[in-house]
């Protein structure tokens, strides 16, 4: 196999990609279950090149996916996060089919926060579609207590200073015909960013909701608290400027 091909054991291979435990995929193996080119596999560690070999549990091809990424209709009332003692998490409401070891939110909305929420088990990937430099809008609707005012959109795409004395990168303001509800495009993604924006203009936040991150909007047939995996010409659309 050429140097820079991953190789994996074999049980490892079907416990990451079929979600079941190390010992389970043993298991599978000790029945014969297993095939690797056609052929029933004897050993747990034989080693696979999943790009070239074909696998197949129960007569069914384990198609390799390096990474997983999902997107999530995150409902108000759950926490981005990977565990909780008290609170359910996002990763709580991904369904069995697509979980994995490994899997976290890339990046965090508020509690209170619905939409668009990103899981994988790519940190590569995650670090990038945080980092502002890599450009990564995230854009949101929000409910305003008032109305917004022309002079906000000055204030937001300026870079205004937030309570704490944080100053924000230039974000837009677009005012819908309601003007108490607004899309608000940010690059960077500080702890309650948009609500602190909202309050330095002496406004407040009463419903919030990120609907696109960079190129990508949430998709509309995904009902609140549903999932479905992005696709790999969704994952290049992230990184589109629109
Ligand atoms: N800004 C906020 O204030 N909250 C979020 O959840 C996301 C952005």
């Amino acid at each position: 196999m050429p140097k820079n091909r991953e190789a994996f054991r074999l049980d490892r291979f079907l416990s990451n990609q079929l979600n079941i435990s190390r010992n389970d995929a043993k298991e599978l193996i000790k029945k014969r279950l297993v095939t690797v080119n056609g052929q029933a596999a004897k050993l747990f560690d034989m080693k696979i090149d999943p790009e070239r070999d074909t696998v197949a549990s129960e007569g069914n091809e384990v198609v390799y996916r390096k990474h997983i990424y999902i997107m999530l209709n995150k409902p108000a009332g759950v926490i981005c996060a990977t565990k909780d003692r008290l609170t359910e998490t996002v990763l709580e409401l991904i369904p069995p089919e697509l979980r994995r070891q490994g899997l976290f939110p890339a990046g965090r909305l508020d509690k209170d926060t619905e939409g668009f929420a990103l899981i994988t088990d790519d940190g590569v990937f995650a670090h990038e579609i945080l980092s502002p430099k890599k450009h990564v809008d995230k854009k949101y609707f929000a409910v305003l207590e008032k109305p917004a005012k022309e002079s906000d959109v000055e204030a937001f795409a300026s870079g205004m200073e937030i309570d704490g004395g944080d100053v924000c990168m230039p974000a837009v303001l677009e005012i819908t015909d309601n003007p108490s509800e607004v899309y608000i495009t940010l690059r960077e993604g500080m702890f309650h960013q948009v609500k602190r924006m909202a309050e330095a203009v002496g406004n407040k936040v009463t419903y919030l909701k990120r609907v696109q991150i960079g190129g990508l909007r949430l998709d509309e047939n995904l009902a609140v608290g549903e999932c479905r995996e992005i696709l790999h010409n969704e994952i290049e659309k992230i990184y589109a400027k629109k």
